[in-house]
C-alpha cells in the first residue's frame, strides 16, 4: 500500500521534519506536500489549506505531520484537521525506553533526543534535537521543546508551552500550560499558568 504524506507549514522547522521524514519513513511513503496558506511561497509542493481539505479526504492513506514550532498555532491545527492521522514521528536511533513509553500521537522526536524510563508523552508535542527527558516526567499536550532541553525526573508539564532552547527543569517541578521558558533558563520551583519565565534561576519576565 503507498501512504501519502503531508506536512503542516512550509517554514524552517516544516524544512527539517520533511528532512526527518526522508530519513525516517518507508518506501511507501510518498511526499505530498507542505500545507501552508503563506501564496509566497507558492510552488508545486505546496498545498492551500482550504484545496487540501476539500480535496483529500481523511483516510488510511493520508497521514500528516506538524511543521509548525508554535504551541498555540499546534492546538488550533489539531482541531482544524482532526479528522486525519498525525503518527508519531520519532527519529531512529535515539535512546528511550520504549518498553515504558507512554505516548500519543502526532509527537516529533527529532535527533540526539533521550527518553529514560516511565516517562507519559500526550499528543502532538515538538521534542527537538539533544533535549533530555528524565524518568517519571509526564508531558501533556502542543507542548515545543527546542533543542538542548534538560527536563529532569518527575516534572510535570501541562498543555502549550515553550521550552526556549538550552533551558533546564529542575526535578520534580511542575509547569503548567500556555507558560514560556526563556532559552537557557532554569526553571527551580512550580510554575502555574500564562507566565513567561527567564533566568536563573528562571523569574517572571515584568514587562
Ligand atoms: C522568553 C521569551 C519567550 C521572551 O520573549 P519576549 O516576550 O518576546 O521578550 P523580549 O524578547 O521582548 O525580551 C524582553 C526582555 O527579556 C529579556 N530576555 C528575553 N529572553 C531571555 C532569556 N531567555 N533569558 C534572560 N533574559 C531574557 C530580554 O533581553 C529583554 O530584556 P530588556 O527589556 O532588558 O532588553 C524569549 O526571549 C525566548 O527565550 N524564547 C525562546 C526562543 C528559542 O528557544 N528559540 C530557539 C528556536 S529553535
Amino acid at each position: 500500500m503507498s501512504i501519502s504524506y503531508y506536512i503542516i507549514g512550509s517554514g524552517g522547522f516544516a524544512k527539517e521534519v520533511f528532512f526527518y521524514t526522508q530519513k525516517t519513513l518507508g518506501s511507501e511513503y510518498k511526499f505530498g506536500g507542505f500545507i501552508d496558506n503563506n501564496i509566497a511561497l507558492k510552488s508545486g509542493l505546496l498545498i492551500e489549506e482550504s484545496l487540501f481539505l476539500e480535496t483529500i479526504q481523511p483516510n488510511d492513506e493520508v497521514v500528516l505531520f506538524n511543521g509548525i514550532g508554535n504551541p498555540e498555532l499546534i492546538n488550533k491545527i489539531h482541531l482544524k484537521f482532526k479528522e486525519y492521522n498525525f503518527p508519531n514521528l520519532i527519529y531512529p536511533g535515539i535512546l528511550a525506553d520504549y518498553s515504558n513509553l507512554k505516548i500519543g500521537f502526532g509527537n516529533i522526536i527529532t535527533p540526539n533526543c533521550i527518553l529514560t524510563v516511565d516517562i507519559v508523552i500526550g499528543d502532538f508535542n515538538i521534542i527537538n534535537l539533544n533535549t533530555t527527558i528524565g524518568h517519571d516526567t509526564q508531558i501533556g499536550n502542543y507542548n515545543v521543546i527546542n533543542p538542548g532541553s534538560n527536563i529532569s525526573g518527575n516534572v510535570t508539564i501541562g498543555d502549550s508551552n515553550l521550552l526556549g532552547t538550552n533551558c533546564a527543569i529542575l526535578q520534580g517541578v511542575s509547569i503548567g500550560s500556555y507558560n514560556k521558558i526563556g532559552a537557557s533558563s532554569m526553571v527551580n520551583k512550580s510554575i502555574l499558568d500564562h507566565q513567561t519565565m527567564v533566568g536563573i534561576p528562571a523569574k517572571p519576565l515584568l514587562k
